[in-house]
């Protein structure tokens, strides 16, 4: 459902690829994941060096550029305007983003979305400055990141061609049906998966499974998976059967990201296991 949240994007910065739907993405999530029922609407700037500098200088009293600054309407949740709750304005610098995603080794846009969820956070009154506090707001900080219906990580350039060419691989005898899969696993390995099928029909195998399998075979584990992607014959976005959701479940993380294409690429739709297989059986109700 399309959210009713608003982000003005002040772009005074080039316009970079993709930046403004990550960030519509960023305060959706942010915001359920706070549990808030209101509407609320944000200023986002991004901003040079030299500008950042002058800000945090005026501000702060810091003789340096930042990678963030909010300039928050306090408490938060008592200023309505409108039918809207004003967050205030978040000012972003992307070169400081650029700087540091190449000091932690993690891609540009995760450091942009992870300093939109800080300068979020803060406009809700979240802070820093004594130890305990800090602690709230940095696990929050991670919660929020961790579980953002984004993939940062998968090339899907690259995995457009792994896919078909696993699909060339499956072994549809019967069906002539070929699903083609491709995991990635957090050392930016790609494994393929494709269905193999039987003269007894119930032995078969789909291309997800056998995709996931193969990938533990190698040695993985759950919180090594970054992304299962899958294509399907049809002229539509295909679909997991459900036994193969019941194991993507237990195999992957349930934030992980799934993407699933129609046969010839050109349609996509972006999903995660959670998604896939809501009210889920799991290990937890074995333990209940
Ligand atoms: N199949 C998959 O590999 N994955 C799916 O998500 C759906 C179905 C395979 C199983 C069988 O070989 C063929 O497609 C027809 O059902």
């Amino acid at each position: 459902m399309a959210s009713q949240n608003i982000l003005e994007f002040v772009n005074n910065f080039k316009r970079e690829k993709g930046l403004k739907q990550l960030f519509e993405i960023v305060l959706d999530h942010t915001i359920k994941s706070l549990n808030k029922e209101n509407e609320f609407r944000v200023s986002l700037t991004l901003v040079g060096l030299d500008e950042m500098h002058a800000l945090n200088k005026q501000f702060r009293n810091i003789d340096a550029p930042t990678d963030v600054l909010t300039f928050a309407f306090q408490e938060a949740d008592d200023i309505k305007v409108d039918e809207f709750t004003d967050l205030g304005n978040i000012i972003i610098s992307p070169e400081i983003a650029k700087r540091q995603a190449g000091e932690f080794k993690h891609p540009y846009l995760r450091e942009m979305a992870f300093l939109f969820i800080h300068g979020l956070l803060h406009s809700f009154g979240y802070d820093h400055m004594k130890e305990d506090e800090a602690k709230e707001m940095f696990e929050l900080q991670n919660k929020i990141l961790n579980s953002l219906p984004f993939d940062f990580y998968t090339d899907i350039k690259k995995v457009k061609k792994l896919l078909k060419e696993a699909q060339n691989q499956a072994k549809a005898t019967y069906s002539n049906f070929k699903v083609g899969a491709v995991c990635l696993t957090k050392d930016n390995k790609y494994h393929i998966g494709f269905n193999i099928e039987n003269a007894a029909y119930g032995l078969t195998m789909c291309a997800e499974r056998v995709c996931l399998f193969h990938t533990y075979a190698l040695g993985y584990q759950k919180e090594d998976i970054v992304s299962l992607s899958l294509i399907t014959e049809s002229n539509n976005i295909g679909s997991p059967c459900g036994s193969c959701r019941q194991v993507m479940l237990e195999l992957m993380d349930e934030n992980c990201p799934v993407h699933i294409f129609n046969n010839d690429l050109s349609k996509r739709l972006d999903t995660n296991v959670r998604e896939l297989l809501p009210f889920a059986f799991t290990d937890e109700e074995l333990k209940a």
